[in-house]
């Protein structure tokens, strides 16, 4: 069996926090509820409020916290000219960071204790608008109306996205998605955000930095990675042969492994799974997401499916273009990430490690004429 690689912090406790647990032996916990729990029974907006503010709302303050995040949807116009500028082909992660960006400097945060909770609403409200600005902008020529009688992130982006309201079920699954991808520890774009959040930078720029770092495919990017191989296969033979092929080359394969869950496997990926099977189970994308999980269950055990590899399917399912899976993870992780910032700023001590020096000795300067 292949041993995990050295460096990358592996192993490394870089800090407290009381946000998450991941891989500690007690599954993957929210500020204490698991999330097998939150996936049946929460929207994400209690969880969005959990992680927000560290308990779940009672009947008026989830209506009121909904209200807020609807409000939130609306565009400044100076934000629609500079959507409109994005090149149509730009990758929609882009678009995602620009725009936030963007709008810290249209509406920027002067003091983070009484604003970080107005603008951690503010981009969670706004972030499918951001994005479906954009695509309608370029696709279809038209200019989002950001009203809806939809009332959750959920239903918003879905019903803005196709035209219609979604089905039950499909509303529910993306629900569900938005849960799973919510908040997970010390990962690289959290870690990165509290980072930002440690020097006394603003929240936007915290959100920036996540987003920059989530667009990697060995992170956030995985689920598009992961549905591009899929569909590189054009049945379950090819696709055994195919995944054979990618291991004899020693390449990755996307939507597989994790740097904290080893063989006992991710916990959101059996849920997000069940929901692909629900959607989606008599499909050939379904069949040859089975059958790749098949052969890696064989030859490599210790490299399960994490959150991202069905995730991948079930998004398909959801009719959602492949390029628009990670902004979906920024609308959900904009939690975590948000979380992690007010804990940071809650006690804060600039986050500097060292590093061990391995260049060369000390030595004196020659003078260019001598080079
Ligand atoms: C997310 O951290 C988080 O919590 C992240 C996340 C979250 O919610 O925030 O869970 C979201 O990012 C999930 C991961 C999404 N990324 C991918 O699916 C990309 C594919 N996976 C790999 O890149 C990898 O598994 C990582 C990056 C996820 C973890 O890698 P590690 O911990 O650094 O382990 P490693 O790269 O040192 O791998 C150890 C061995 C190596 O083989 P050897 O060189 O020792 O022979 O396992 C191999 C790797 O080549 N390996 C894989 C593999 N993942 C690891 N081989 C084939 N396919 C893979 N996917």
């Amino acid at each position: 069996m292949s041993s995990k690689k050295t460096g990358g912090l592996a192993g490394v406790v870089a800090g407290e926090s009381a946000i998450c647990t991941v891989g500690q032996g007690n599954g993957l916990n929210y500020r204490g509820y698991s999330i097998e729990d939150l996936a049946k029974y929460a929207t994400f907006e209690e969880v969005a409020f959990l992680l927000q503010f560290g308990e779940l709302p009672n009947k008026i303050e989830l209506q009121e916290y909904k209200e807020k995040l609807t409000k939130a949807r609306s565009l400044p116009e100076k934000l629609k000219n500079i959507l409109e500028n994005i090149p149509k082909n730009a990758h929609p992660m882009d678009v995602m960071r620009t725009g936030c960006s963007a709008l810290g400097a249209i509406e920027p945060e002067f003091n983070f204790q009484s604003e970080q909770d107005r603008v951690i609403i503010r981009l969670l409200g706004i972030f499918p608008s951001i994005l479906l600005y954009w695509h309608h902008f370029h696709k279809d020529g038209t200019k989002l109306d950001t009203n809806s009688d939809e009332d959750t992130i959920a239903g918003y982006f879905l019903e803005k996205l196709h035209g219609k309201s979604p089905s039950q079920d499909v509303r529910r699954c993306m629900h569900v998605s938005l849960i799973l991808y919510a908040e997970h520890e010390f990962n690289a774009s959290t870690f990165a955000a509290r980072i930002c959040a440690s020097t006394l930078s603003d929240t936007y720029s915290a959100i920036t930095t996540g987003i920059s770092v989530l667009r990697g495919p060995l992170h956030g990017g995985a689920n598009e990675a992961a549905m591009k191989l899929i569909d590189s296969f054009d049945g379950i033979d090819e696709a055994v042969k195919g995944v054979y092929k990618i291991l004899e080359d020693k390449k990755l394969l996307m939507g597989f492994g994790h740097r904290v869950y080893g063989e006992d496997g991710d916990p959101r990926s059996p849920i997000i799974k069940s929901w692909s099977k629900k959607l989606g189970g008599d499909t050939d994308t379904f069949k040859i997401s089975e059958a790749i999980e098949k052969v890696m269950k064989k030859e490599k055990p210790q490299l399960p499916t994490n959150a991202d590899f069905f995730s991948a399917s079930a998004y398909r399912f959801l009719d959602i273009p492949t390029d628009y899976f990670t902004p979906i993870f920024i609308m959900s992780r904009t939690t975590g990430w948000a979380a992690h910032i007010k804990e940071q700023r809650a006690n804060n001590k600039l986050i500097r490690p060292s590093s061990q020096y391995i260049g060369v000795e000390n030595r004196n300067y020659i003078k260019l004429g001598d080079r």
